[in-house]
Parts: structure tokens; C-alpha cells; sequence
């Protein structure tokens, strides 16, 4: 595509203005801007796949702690992407490269070229596996938990992107036993007979403190906490002495309602079990990703992961009741929206 045959708009998701709770499609706006021609030094992107998370919920708070940036009212919302490099004036990128970025919520974006950064499409089965949540998943159960041979593992909010991927990467470091918790039967079938976790529970079906010792009468030894709230409190209970908390989210608490952020922590349990509680923030560095990525790409290779994912068809229009679908919990694994 060359300049000329470049579209003179792009239709993007842009906040209408900050929920208190529930997240509406009022919240939402779909506009078009003018596509510029690119400036030197720049890239016009075509932006095919992006993915969504529970994260975009705490940037539409204007108070979050997050480290990074929240949305504006008026102004085109942002998330990681990838996309087809379609006009270049700059000797980085060509056109017809695949590239990774962070502007999302929109058909096509325009900008220097070192905001957008080149993925060897030969790596990986397609450009929308670039998408996943394994740096995370990668930093959070190995960097962060160390979980080795023999270990018995607790993945709280086991079928969302991280989650799904976190189970699967202690199973191939050599965990013993994989539970996973989840909000549905179907789910538990997703995570046992897809993913090959060893067993799970549906927090629906009573206390996680009681479910969770059924399924690992002699403790768990690692943690990774997606959810919080009593979750986390019922991996304390049932954690074995030494046992090393990865703690990834707070989804109980993240969605602007419920105290899930806060859960009771009772001191003389951590110290006398001696745990290790240890938060982590993954920052995408080029090291983690690459390295993800390479590793990835050979165990998808040799059938020894799975990369759990849904669909979403419909462009960015569709985008809106996608992230509210998503905060309803109905997708399992990471959300892929397809947008070209
Ligand atoms: N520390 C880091 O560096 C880092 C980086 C990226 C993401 N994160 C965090 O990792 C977590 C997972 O992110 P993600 O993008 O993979 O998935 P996500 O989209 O945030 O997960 C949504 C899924 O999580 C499950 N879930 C469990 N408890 C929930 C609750 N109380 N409210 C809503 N959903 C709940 C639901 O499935 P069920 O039906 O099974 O309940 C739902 O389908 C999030 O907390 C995110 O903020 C952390």
C-alpha cells in the first residue's frame, strides 16, 4: 500500500468518561480521525489483532496505582496490538512487517518508528500469538515463585490469559500437582481436559479455603494469585511451610466494586509457615518478550503447550461489548479481537 492508497480515516474506541462500577457502553465511543501521511521517520501500522484484559478496567480509574498511563475522556483508549507495517519513511521498518505496539482501539496507527517493535513472523504459528500473556505468566511463576521439580502449585483465575499459560509452565518446569480455581463447570473442563491441569474447583460451589485442602490435603507449595480477596486468603490457610506467593492481580478487587484488594492476612500464619508473599510488575522488556517468544515457539512446536485464546470477530466496533463480555468473565484464556 503506498501513501496515496492509504485510507483518510481510521475509526477508533475512544472513553466517553469514567465508570463508577459497572462498565456500559455508555463509557465508550466510536470515532474516526484523519490518517496522516507519515511524517520522516515514520510508520502507518494496519492494525490486526489486539487484546483485551481486566487491566483496561483499572485504566479507566483516574485514581489507579497502576504504572502505567490511564485513558482520557474524549481521546482514543490504548492496549498492545499487532499489525502490519503498510507505509514507511523510515530505514527501521518495511512495509509488510509484522509489528508489536501499544496503540490498540484503533484500525490504523501512525507514528515514529521506534513506538512499534518487528516480530519475526517465522516464530511463532500466527501474528496473533504474539499476543499472549507469557512474559507475565513466564516472570511471575519462574522469576518470581521459582517453581521446580515436586511442587504442588495454586493458580488462582486458572483460564484467563495468564493463568492458563502459568499452569502449563509449572507442569513443564516439573510441578508435581497443577489446581487451578475458576468461575464455572465448564471452565473446570477447560482447565482439566484442555490445559492439563490435574484438577480445579469452581469458587461458586463454597469456601476456596475448603475446596482448595480437598484437592491438596499436604499444602501447595507455590502460589500465583490472579484474584485476591478470599482466594488469597484460602491459599494462606492451605499453603505448606516455605511456600512461595507469585502475586500477579486482584481481580476480586479490580473491577471497581468489591474489596478483593484487601484481603485479611493473618501475620502469625506467614511468619510460622515462613512464606514468601512477593508482588510482581512485568514490564515487557525486549529480553522478556524475546525470550518468551523463542520459548514459545519450541514448545508449540514439539506439542507441549497450548496457547489458550479466544476469538473475537468484528473489528474495532466491536470492541466496546468485547472488554464488557470479557469483565462478565464468558472468554476463557487470552481475548484476541481480530481487526482487519
Ligand atoms: N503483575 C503483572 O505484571 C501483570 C501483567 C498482566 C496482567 N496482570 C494481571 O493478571 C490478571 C489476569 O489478567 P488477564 O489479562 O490474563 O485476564 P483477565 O482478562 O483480567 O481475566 C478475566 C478472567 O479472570 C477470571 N476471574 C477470576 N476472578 C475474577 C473476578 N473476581 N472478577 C473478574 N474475573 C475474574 C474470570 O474467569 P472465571 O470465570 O474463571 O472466574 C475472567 O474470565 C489480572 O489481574 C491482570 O491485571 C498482571
Amino acid at each position: 500500500m503506498t501513501a496515496d492508497q492509504l485510507p483518510a480515516t481510521s475509526r477508533e474506541v475512544r472513553l466517553a468518561s469514567y465508570p463508577r462500577g459497572e462498565v456500559t457502553l455508555d463509557h465508550f465511543e466510536l470515532g474516526e480521525s484523519a490518517l496522516p501521511e507519515p511524517g520522516e521517520g515514520q510508520v502507518v501500522v494496519r492494525n490486526d489483532w489486539m487484546t483485551l484484559g481486566s487491566v483496561a478496567r483499572d485504566q479507566m480509574n483516574p485514581d489507579t496505582k497502576l504504572p502505567i498511563p490511564v485513558f482520557q475522556p474524549g481521546v482514543a483508549m490504548w492496549g498492545r496490538t499487532v499489525g502490519t507495517v503498510v507505509a514507511s519513511r523510515s530505514p527501521l521498518l518495511a512495509v509488510g512487517d509484522l509489528v508489536e505496539h501499544f496503540s490498540g482501539w484503533r484500525e490504523y496507527a501512525v507514528g515514529d518508528a521506534h513506538e512499534f517493535f518487528r516480530r519475526d513472523r517465522a516464530l511463532l504459528p500466527g501474528p496473533e500469538y504474539f499476543l499472549s500473556q507469557g512474559p507475565t505468566a513466564w516472570h511471575g511463576m519462574v522469576d518470581t515463585a521459582q517453581v521446580g521439580e515436586g511442587d504442588v502449585v495454586f493458580v488462582s483465575g486458572a483460564t484467563n490469559g495468564v493463568g492458563a499459560l502459568a499452569g502449563q509452565i509449572a507442569r513443564l518446569r516439573g510441578a508435581e500437582r497443577v489446581i487451578g480455581s475458576t468461575g464455572s463447570k465448564e471452565k473446570i473442563g477447560f482447565l482439566v481436559d484442555e490445559l492439563g491441569f490435574d484438577a480445579a474447583f469452581d469458587h461458586h460451589d463454597g469456601p476456596a479455603a475448603e475446596q482448595l485442602a480437598e484437592l491438596a490435603p499436604d499444602g501447595v507449595d507455590v502460589v500465583f494469585d490472579n484474584v485476591g480477596g478470599e482466594q488469597f486468603e484460602a491459599a494462606v490457610q492451605v499453603a505448606s511451610r516455605g511456600a512461595r506467593f507469585a502475586l500477579c492481580g486482584a481481580l476480586a478487587g479490580q473491577h471497581g466494586t468489591g474489596e478483593g484488594g484487601t484481603p485479611r492476612l493473618p501475620l502469625m500464619q506467614v511468619i510460622t509457615k515462613d512464606l514468601t508473599l512477593r508482588g510482581f510488575a512485568t514490564l515487557h522488556t525486549p529480553d522478556q518478550i524475546e525470550n518468551w517468544n523463542d520459548r514459545f515457539g519450541a514448545w508449540l512446536g514439539e506439542d507441549r503447550i497450548v496457547f489458550p485464546h479466544t476469538v473475537v470477530e468484528g473489528g474495532v466496533p466491536a470492541l466496546p461489548d468485547a472488554f464488557i463480555a470479557l469483565l462478565e468473565r464468558r472468554y476463557s484464556g487470552t481475548v484476541l479481537v481480530r481487526l482487519s
